[in-house]
């Protein structure tokens, strides 16, 4: 019997490796539970994984809600009505198709392991049930036969993605409850205490940050397909016939987003056909990106029609109209629905920014929005007590204002190279002049290596001007 608790070695002999070895070594990702073996599939985000996410995070916050006159956020709930997910269309349609090897009772999502003559019919996952997303069978293996050991498979069955659980002490059917399995349909349910509250006038969005839960058949890949993860969600309503200038609107700032990140020249757009769209959706464009195991799904720009917002008007008995102030008129407004998934872009970033060009001193060339450091601040010996407290001081008044890093280990060499596979902008060495000549620093930068001299007094401003 395969073990479905313990983390699979299977998962990372996918061109990833070097990638997940600096991230346990240097702390932004950890094996979830390792000291009880591991939880299949499972990651925990280290002292620099979080700083990264929560870069990632701020910044998508800050250019796509605080930023803007029409979008304002929320943060829902993990645990929402179960009627939510009747009215979605998720309790029916939210399947992949899974099938079971009869000998080891390894299991796997169906379109991934055997050559379907047509797509997916509904595809939970847009995108994912064609034949871009097939896995090649490993090792010569015969189609439709176990890749594992080569037993028989079972038929296919349909398997709902949701995760059960029960509200309150007594499991019964009347208690089952859903993690959400997107941010997505709060902003739907949501939609008139933000109208009412906001007062904001149509076209206008909604976003949301937060976890999101899917009980994946065939989770791996690292961190890029995980049973929980984060979004980052905006519902846009507009006009009915306005749509597809506002599908191309949030294409051009998708695009945008990447250039902003660094990943734009690994990425594709991608227009989704009809048969894989997911259930709510009439068009839809993904980007994907080169990911070190193939190009697959980063994000997705949906257009969800009046789908949602009809649906859960159905569902509640509540009117969900929008009454336009200029016009008197009622209606349900159309949604545009960009998304990005936060692990995937965490990965993705990872990997545009990993710089292996001279071994000897791995670089990680991070957007320095995005560095977990923004600078190191370092006395030359450590020592020479006049050193250290004068470069303690730059650091103690710098960490008002940036996330900085202290080290007094080993020589400035090697600190230099320690600070660039962490992706650290630049460097500050406190030496004898600065504290018996100029009051001026040593600034080192990670990607041109130069180094200039900074008064210290100047310090926070030329870390501003650059990182900005
Ligand atoms: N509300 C629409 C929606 O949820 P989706 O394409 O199913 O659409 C959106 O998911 C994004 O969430 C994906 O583009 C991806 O970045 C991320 N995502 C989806 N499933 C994931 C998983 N199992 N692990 C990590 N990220 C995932």
């Amino acid at each position: 019997m395969i073990d479905q608790i313990k983390q699979p070695n299977s998962q990372i002999s996918n061109g990833m490796e070097k990638i997940i070895s600096l991230c346990k070594r240097r702390g932004f990702v950890f094996p979830g539970s390792e000291i009880y073996g591991g939880l299949a599939n499972s990651w925990d985000y280290g002292p620099l994984g979080v700083e990264l996410k929560n870069n990632i995070k701020q910044l998508w916050w800050k250019k796509f809600v605080q930023s803007r006159e029409d979008v304002v956020g929320i943060d829902a709930a993990l645990i929402m009505n179960p009627k939510v997910w009747e009215a979605s269309g998720h309790v029916a349609t939210f399947n992949d198709p899974m099938v079971e090897c009869k000998k080891c009772h390894q299991r796997y999502r169906a379109d991934q392991i055997v050559n379907l003559k047509s797509p997916h019919p509904n595809p939970p996952h847009k995108g994912e049930g064609n034949k871009r997303e097939f896995l090649p069978l490993e090792g010569g293996g015969k189609e439709g036969v176990c890749p594992n050991c080569g037993g028989e498979l079972t038929a296919t069955k349909q398997f709902n993605l949701m995760f059960k659980t029960n509200l309150g002490p007594v499991a019964s059917e009347e208690s089952v409850v859903y993690l959400r399995p997107e941010t997505a349909q709060a902003m739907f349910v949501q939609f008139k205490n933000v109208v009412n509250t906001s007062r904001k006038q149509i076209p206008f969005g909604i976003a949301q940050i937060g976890p999101a839960f899917r009980n994946e058949i065939t989770p791996g890949n690292f961190i890029f397909r995980t049973r929980e993860f984060e979004q980052m969600e905006i519902e846009y309503f507009v006009r009915k016939e306005n749509w597809e200038e506002w599908f191309e609107y949030w294409l051009e700032q998708q695009k945008e987003w990447c250039r902003e990140i660094g990943i734009l020249d690994q990425c594709e757009f991608v227009e989704i056909a009809e048969a894989d769209r997911a259930h709510y959706s009439k068009r839809s464009v993904d980007t994907e990106y080169h990911f070190p195991f193939g190009q697959k799904e980063l994000y997705g720009l949906a257009y969800r029609s009046d789908y949602d917002l009809s649906q859960h008007q159905k569902t509640s008995g509540e009117s969900l109209e929008y009454l336009d102030p200029q016009t008197n008129e009622k209606f349900l407004p159309h949604c545009i629905e960009p998304t990005w998934g936060v692990n995937r872009t965490l990965l993705a970033v990872l990997c545009s920014a990993y710089d292996e060009s001279n071994p000897e001193n791995i670089t990680l060339k991070l957007p320095y929005k995005l560095a977990p450091y923004k600078c190191a601040v370092f006395p030359l010996l450590k020592n020479k007590p006049e050193l250290v407290a004068k470069a303690r001081s730059i650091y103690h008044d710098l960490q008002k204002n940036f996330a900085v890093s202290w080290d007094d280990r080993g020589n400035v060499g090697k600190r230099y190279y320690s600070q660039d596979e962490i992706g650290t902008p630049f460097c500050v060495t406190v030496d004898f002049d600065t504290i018996e000549k100029d009051n001026m620093v040593t600034v080192r930068n990670r990607d041109t290596k130069l180094q200039e001299r900074v008064k210290v007094e100047e310090l926070g401003n030329y870390l501003n001007d650059k990182i900005k």
